[in-house]
């Protein structure tokens, strides 16, 4: 691989990687599995171990993830607590084994084995034995304090038994059984709400909730492993410690294995898989430790993971079975998705009777027929998915799977024309859509993501209940909502006639408080409610701070000055005396095209230092042409009618005054008090733009210790370099 190419992968993995970081440790929403989260990490490692001009402080592959969010107060660990490497095959396992002897001198090695178990990382701070903090791991040096939340857990003494050391950070994780996250899921599904996909996910949303009399309805539990800083030291080992841990009265593994030398370990680890199953959390791997605390010190840590513990990841359980169809789900956009419909089979504790199968492409490619055995996987995080189909078991008369014929050529939902479009998310290629706006699919899928959180967050209007409003004809466009009277809502039946199951008065009454909420959330989050094709959260943010209303961007002076300009500069391109494609005929016509380009190239600065004005390049002719042309169109003229009758006029929370209007900020490193999220939101606040790497249109880099590469590329450009005071003197705030 050439340099270049190398540079060009490394950030694309960086940025890929970071996103799944985000959304597994703030979100709890993660979308691959940790395998594919594993290989993108090892490759990214790979190439800057191969490359190391492109190596970067800031680079995922140096850092823990950070499951920092806002409204939580801030807490540093005494001791910093790291991450863990993992491994996946028998060979890499016993290779952290030789690496280590190596480094200790010796390969007689006492190791403890341990369920490495599938939750949320947690310190819990005991003074004189008395619980004093809860604090989530965050960046490793510093994350949110939790205790109110944690002190809902009941099988957590909040005093330790026994005598106890002056200060101790007792390590460990927070999870919910499998019984429980049944309980809720099957409590949210009666709610219409979206269900969360694992134990995991929803132990760690909810740990993260503001509201603890909210966390204390869900049952968490905990369970301790670990120590960081203690004060005296107390014990030297690990199997100590495990002792210590349970004669305090602290909710401890059921099984541990301490053992000698790593072919041991290799069979406590199978033993351990075995067993896992029957234990109260969900396990994920096996994580192994030195047992000596002397030789821990020795072996010491990287900045991410020490060199004395490794895990090793179970393969996420698989399964064999029939897949007896294809069916076709049409989502909010009108793309056409299919899904496999399975003969039932059990699978990691829970029945599969579908799985997802991402695209017609990728059944074509991994060539799965209707009637295939097909080897299916759950990985605990995602949803199942087929991974393949076994050829050799294929029956007679199978034949090459064809969504458009599969569908009739039309939509299974509305019967509706459909169409092969491109679908502009990467890797997603070409998609089969719907083409009718009015598709029953379409307006379910519309109302759902209309109500979803990060839109107007009306809560209790998820998929089930957004589909039974459009199927009874009490909401045709996600405004509709609005009209839906509170009894109808009471009264909705979810089930069928046979077996009815109601939304209920109280699921009703909470949809009637947070509609009429919505109504003071501004223009940005409404625009995005919307979903105007092409304006996803960052455009419908740049748009909803430069329009006062609906009104002013159904016809802004902004987006046709985006078009204007874009048809300008192709004319430009076009009459450009260079031009190598239309190449002047004479001297007298390319003294003319000059002239002209002059004056093209003077209505284009006018623009740009007009309306304008900062305004981010990504805000281009596409996406100008899309919000003009949505708001032109009949459905959404229609929409724009039914917010005015319904009085709904969110405004927009325009800047233009803001100090910050036109200036590009790159944040790196750590500041002393703001977090990320709120220097970012000061900023844009006041107009100004945040990017995630330097060039010379940056305005500022606002730094903070432990700043890596930008600082330097800020440096090398000539970019002004600010600190959290100056840049809090500049916001005025
Ligand atoms: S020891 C210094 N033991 O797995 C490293 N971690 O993927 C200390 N985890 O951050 C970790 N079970 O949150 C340890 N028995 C166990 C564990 C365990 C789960 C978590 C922990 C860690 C993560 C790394």
């Amino acid at each position: 691989m050439t340099p270049a190419l190398a540079q060009q992968r490394i950030a694309a993995l960086r940025a890929e990687v970071s996103r799944h970081d985000e959304l597994y440790h703030r979100r709890a929403k993660p979308e691959i599995s940790d395998l594919d989260y594993d290989l993108l990490k090892r490759e990214l490692a790979d190439l800057e171990g191969k490359f190391p001009q492109f190596a970067a402080k800031d680079s995922p592959t140096q850092r823990v993830g950070d499951d920092r969010v806002q409204g939580f107060r801030e807490v540093a660990h005494r001791e910093r607590m790291l991450s863990l490497d993992n491994t996946y095959t028998e060979a890499e396992f016993r290779a952290f084994h030789v690496r280590l002897a190596r480094l200790l001198g010796t390969d007689d090695v006492r190791y403890t084995v341990e369920p490495k178990i599938d939750g949320l990382a947690v310190s819990l701070t005991y003074e004189e034995g008395d619980l004093v903090r809860a604090v989530t791991r965050g960046k490793g040096d510093r994350g949110d304090d939790v205790t109110a939340n944690v002190l809902t857990i009941r099988t957590l003494p909040r005093k330790l038994r026994g005598a106890a050391p002056k200060i101790i950070e007792i390590r460990g994780e927070i999870y919910l059984t499998q019984a429980e996250f049944r309980r809720i899921n099957a409590e949210r599904a009666a709610a219409g709400e979206d269900l969360y996909a694992n134990p995991r996910n929803l132990a760690a949303g909810t740990i993260k909730q503001l509201d603890s009399s909210e966390v204390a309805q869900r049952k968490l539990e905990i369970v301790l492993y670990g120590q960081g800083y203690s004060e005296p030291a107390l014990v030297s080992s690990q199997t100590a410690l495990q002792k210590t841990l349970k004669a305090w009265g602290l909710p401890v593994v059921e099984r541990y294995w301490t053992v000698r030398g790593i072919d041991e370990a290799w069979a406590a680890v199978g033993e351990l898989d075995r067993l896992r199953h029957e234990f109260a959390y969900a396990t994920d791997g096996a994580v192994v430790k030195l047992d000596d605390f002397g030789q821990r010190h020795d072996a010491g840590s990287t900045d991410k993971a020490p060199r004395w513990a490794i895990a090793y990841k179970f393969k996420p359980d698989t399964a064999r079975t029939r897949l007896n169809g294809i069916t076709i789900q049409v989502g909010k956009t009108g793309i056409l998705s299919p899904v496999a419909e399975l003969e039932p089979v059990l699978l990691a504790g829970s029945t599969i009777a579908r799985a997802t199968l991402h695209n017609e492409d990728e059944i074509r490619r991994k060539d799965i027929r209707i009637g295939d055995l097909v080897e299916i996987e759950k990985a605990g995080e995602v949803i199942p998915a087929v991974l393949r189909s076994i050829p050799e078991e294929r029956p007679p008369g199978t034949a090459e799977f064809d969504l458009s014929a599969a569908v009739g050529g039309k939509c299974p939902v509305c019967g509706g024309k459909i169409a092969r479009v491109e679908v502009a998310a990467e890797g997603e290629g070409v998609a089969w859509k719907c083409q009718n706006y009015e598709c029953p699919a379409q307006r379910a899928g519309r109302l759902g993501f209309f109500c979803s959180r990060r839109a107007l967050a009306i809560d209790g209007v998820g998929g089930v209940v957004a589909a039974k409003l459009v199927e009874l004809g009490h909401v045709e466009d996600p405004p509709d909502v609005y009209d839906v009277p509170l009894e109808t809502l009471a009264t909705l039946n979810l089930g069928s006639d046979d077996e009815p199951r109601v939304f209920g008065a109280k699921n009703a009454a909470k949809v009637v408080a947070a509609r009429e909420a919505a109504r003071g959330l501004p223009l940005e989050r409404w625009l995005y409610a919307l979903s105007v094709p092409d304006v996803g959260e960052t455009t419908a943010r740049e748009l909803g701070r430069r329009h006062r209303s609906f009104a002013e961007l159904a016809d802004s002076a902004l987006l046709r000055a985006v078009l204007k300009k874009a048809d300008l500069a192709g004319q430009r391109e076009w009459e450009a005396p260079a031009s190598r494609r239309n190449p002047p005929t004479s001297e007298a016509e390319r003294a003319r095209r000059k002239e002209l380009c002059a004056r093209l190239d003077a209505e284009i600065a006018e623009l740009e230092a007009g309306p304008l004005a900062g305004v981010p390049a990504d805000l281009g002719p596409a996406v100008a042409a899309s919000a003009l042309e949505f708001f032109a169109s009949v459905p959404g003229k229609r929409l724009l009618a039914k917010l005015r009758k319904l009085g709904l006029d969110p405004k927009g929370t325009v800047t233009a005054a803001g100090v910050f209007t036109g200036r590009t900020f790159v944040l790196t490193g750590t500041l002393p008090t703001l977090k990320r999220e709120e220097a970012e939101q000061l900023i844009l606040a006041a107009g100004g733009k945040v990017s995630g790497s330097v060039s010379r249109k940056t305005s500022y880099v606002l730094a903070g210790e432990e700043a890596g590469s930008k600082l330097e590329k800020a440096k090398e450009l000539g970019v002004a370099v600010i600190d959290e005071a100056e840049f809090r003197r500049l916001a005025g705030a």
